[in-house]
């Protein structure tokens, strides 16, 4: 996301740099085109690059050379144990420290834990010293940010909140940090200015309470099932409560992507270093960890009586991790499918952007189809992974033309308003079934 951070602080009129020691990366961008599917991103690369506002380098000293702020974006993935892994932000600390002349505020934009920003400036004080320059060349800002993928662009030209932690009697950087948003809070002031660790632990805080949003209304979707009961019903009358809102409370079959398990699991190990524990944010993994493997027991025990899944066909709609994006990274789809593999299932899969990722997770494991009315010819079941748009409204008559008999696992909720032939099955998340 750092790619976006940039192209939308040069849109604004501002010289941006990128640098990134993967020279095919630079090379792409370079000409214009952007490694990964996100909706308006490539419009302003181009145009940016075009007006010479945007430029991608792996050379990180000519990058610093006349720059004011310096951006670390790189990603902080879980290593073995869940805790955050912090070597690719190391690594470009010590670049900075190894390379810088003139006075710099550093921003870490990733998602670190609590104490990471100023880890990060005594790694560049350090190597400064070492070179004998003065070490408040260096001064230290955190910045998360709170971009949904798929939507990006909107999130960052319009933000909820722009949230700036800064060292105790740091104005300088605070005043900077807020010229630079300024364009994007011309409506209204966003600028939540804090102390550094407050900063850093803000963005762990809201993606764990985002997911155990989703999680609590998982776990009362089980509960329907059993009771009778409609989670969607339960989700319009809670979230009427202005004081909840309706947001993020969809069930499904759980949270994936590159930043809730990571960063949920990356709390508790915080907590855990403090000494504390975070029962709630245990909780929320442990439900989302359950979810796939209840829809999946949904699914086989609806196959029992007609000789489990072994050389039963599913078709698959959507291995990305949500919609409008191609990102595969701890999608549910992709457990899902990994569970219906194991049990001898076949699977016939759709999705509008990610299945060159899929297809090289699963290679020649799973039948990639063009369309999603290919995908469910002769399938057994249909079962919906992602919430696409273009999933929403399918025409029915093209999937009863084409499935021997027309069943549907809707993992997300998707498509239960649709009005089926009588002799469908359709069975989803927390909802009655139809039968
Ligand atoms: C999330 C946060 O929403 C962003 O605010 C944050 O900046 C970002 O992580 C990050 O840390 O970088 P993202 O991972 O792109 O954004 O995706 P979300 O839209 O949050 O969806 C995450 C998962 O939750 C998806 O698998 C989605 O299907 C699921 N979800 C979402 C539900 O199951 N139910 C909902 O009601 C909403």
């Amino acid at each position: 996301m750092g790619l976006v951070s940039a192209a939308c602080f040069a849109d604004v009129g501002n010289d941006v740099v990128c640098v990134d020691k993967d020279a095919s990366k630079v090379d792409i961008l370079r000409s214009g085109k952007i490694p990964i599917y996100e909706p308006g991103l490539g419009d302003i690369v181009e145009r940016s690059l075009r007006a010479q506002r945007l430029m991608f380098t792996m050379d990180l000293n000519s990058a610093l050379k006349g720059c004011r702020i310096c951006f670390i974006t790189v990603d902080t993935p879980s290593d073995g144990e869940g805790k955050a892994d912090l070597k690719n932000i190391v690594a470009v600390a010590e670049a900075i420290g190894d390379n810088l002349e003139d006075e710099i505020i550093v921003v870490t934009k990733s998602t670190v834990p609590v104490g990471t920003t100023l880890k990060v400036k005594s790694i560049i004080r350090d190597r400064l010293k070492q070179r004998g320059k003065k070490q408040e060349l260096v001064r230290v800002v955190s910045n998360p940010e709170f971009l949904k993928e798929g939507d990006a662009i909107n999130d960052f030209k319009k933000p909820d909140r722009v949230v700036v932690g800064v060292e105790s009697g740091d104005d300088v950087a605070a005043s900077i940090l807020y010229e630079l948003y300024s364009p994007f809070m011309r409506k209204r002031d966003k600028f939540l200015k804090m102390d550094v660790l407050s900063s850093e632990l803000t963005k762990y805080a809201s993606n764990a309470m985002l997911a155990a949003r989703i999680s609590f209304m998982n776990s009362l979707a089980r509960l329907c099932d059993k009771a009778g009961a409609n989670i969607e019903l339960i989700r319009a009358g809670v979230g009427a409560d202005p004081r909840i809102g309706s947001d993020f409370l969809f069930s499904g079959i759980g949270y994936g992507g590159s930043c809730f398990p990571k960063d949920v699991k990356a709390l508790m190990n915080v907590a855990r270093e403090y000494g504390e524990r975070l029962p709630i944010v245990e909780a929320t993994e442990d439900v989302n960890n359950e979810q796939v493997s209840w829809f999946f027991s949904k699914i086989s025990g609806k196959f029992e009586q007609r000789g489990g899944l072994s050389d039963k066909i599913f078709a698959v709609w959507g291995a990305a991790f949500k919609g409008n994006t191609d990102d595969i990274r701890e999608s549910r789809a992709v457990k899902l499918i990994e569970l219906l593999l194991l049990a001898g299932a076949g699977i016939k899969l759709f999705d509008p952007e990610a299945t060159p990722n899929v297809k090289r997770l699963f290679g020649n494991k799973v039948v990639y189809c063009d369309s999603m009315y290919d995908c469910v010819n002769r399938a057994n079941a249909l079962i919906l992974c992602t919430d696409w748009n273009e999933f929403k409204s399918p025409n029915i008559d093209r999937i009863a033309e084409v499935m021997k008999q027309v069943v549907i696992f809707d993992g997300r909720n998707l498509i239960s308003h649709v009005h089926y032939p009588v002799g469908t099955k359709y069975y989803g998340v927390g909802i009655p079934s139809k039968e």
